[in-house]
């Protein structure tokens, strides 16, 4: 049996409740893993709040790190006793023990702890596939300059120290201004407050009127029409996210009015179908994080069963960097 969040039904932090779950055995593919600590994420909330529908009952939970506890046929990456970490569908990360299937999940660096491996999976490659797979026609040169909203958060810190490691000039935007203080001093050569200030005058001040080649947007709806003011000819606007509310429809006339404008929507789930392309994308993000390149600021800790506490933190803006459950 493994303790494990469900909810029953979409709503706020206190649809999820903690309940016994019965945990078999892995069959082909798939894994037993043993948690020792577990990622907070957006999408959970999203999942929860029922932005995102599955169906009914439903864990919750897309990351965590832990120890390998039994294999099935046929996986042969992983072997009884590995350390390993993971984002993965299905959702159900938020418990002690679960059988899942093996195709994302990576065997943990020994100089990665648990609890960085369980905050840094999902949010690492995501910013992975962003920076290095979510690229303008003209790709992405050093010394090119990309806006990247929520920079201060999970998802955003990791892109901000990465960009700079890439040699990118990222303007980052946060809702403080010690957020944005956050974002500097971890590889944002710019960041502005657009809770006071309007972001998209100021990135064609930086830039001297010329624009970004990409906008990273996670915020969605507060942040998209200016967004799409950001971008120089032929930018690339790369939404990835509703922290603020899913996305209005728009007619695509307004994409040739801006300067010819790319849209895309990304999901992390498209670039790891394949346990040999997840696996590549989790070894350049150890490769960032081993070289300290990266680091993964976990700024905030709740134990499992003050989950509805940590959703509550997420959702209210009150988070910075990662955030992990303990167990
Ligand atoms: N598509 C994908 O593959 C993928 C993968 C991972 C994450 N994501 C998305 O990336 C974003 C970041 O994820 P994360 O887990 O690292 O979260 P996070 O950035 O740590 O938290 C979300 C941040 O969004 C900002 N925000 C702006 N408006 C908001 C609002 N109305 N309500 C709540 N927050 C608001 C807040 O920062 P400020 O206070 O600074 O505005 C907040 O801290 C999320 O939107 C998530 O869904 C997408």
């Amino acid at each position: 049996m493994s303790l494990a969040v469900q909810i029953d039904r979409n709503g706020g932090p206190e649809v999820m409740q903690l309940v016994d779950v019965p945990v078999g055995d892995p069959g082909p593919g798939e894994i037993r893993i043993r948690h020792k600590a577990i990622g907070l994420n957006f999408i959970d909330v999203y999942q929860r709040s029922g932005l995102y529908q599955l169906p009914m009952p439903l864990k919750l939970g897309m990351e965590a790190s832990g120890v390998v506890e039994a294999v099935g046929e046929g996986v042969t990456h992983l072997k009884v006793g590995d350390r390993a970490a993971y984002a993965s569908q299905p959702p159900g990360s938020y418990c002690e023990v679960r059988v899942m299937p093996a195709k994302c999940v990576c065997k943990l660096p020994d100089a990665i702890s648990f609890e960085t491996g369980a905050a840094m999976m999902l949010k690492g490659l995501t910013a992975q596939y962003l920076l290095r797979r979510t690229l303008p026609v003209e790709g992405l040169n050093p010394g090119d300059f990309v806006l990247f909203h929520a920079a201060a958060g999970g998802v955003g810190l990791i892109a901000c120290q990465w960009a700079k490691a890439l040699g990118l000039r990222l303007i980052g935007t946060a809702g403080s201004d010690a957020k944005c203080q956050l974002a500097r001093d971890n590889g944002a050569e710019f960041c502005i407050n657009y809770s006071t200030e309007d972001f998209a005058a100021k990135v064609k001040e930086i830039t001297g009127g010329q624009g970004v080649k990409v906008v990273y947007d996670s915020v969605g709806k507060d942040t998209w029409d200016k967004s799409l003011d950001c971008l120089r000819p032929f930018g690339l606007m790369a939404s990835f996210g509703n922290a603020s509310g899913a996305v209005a429809p728009f007619a695509p006339g307004i994409l040739g009015n801006k300067g010819s404008l790319y849209v895309t929507r990304q999901t992390l789930f498209s670039h790891i179908t394949t346990r040999e392309r997840t696996q590549a994308m989790a070894d350049e993000l150890f490769d960032v994080v081993l070289s300290g390149k990266v680091k993964i600021h976990i700024d905030q800790t709740f134990p499992l069963a003050q989950v509805q506490e940590a959703h509550r933190a997420l959702e209210a803006r009150k988070t910075t960097g990662c955030t992990i459950l303990t167990l």
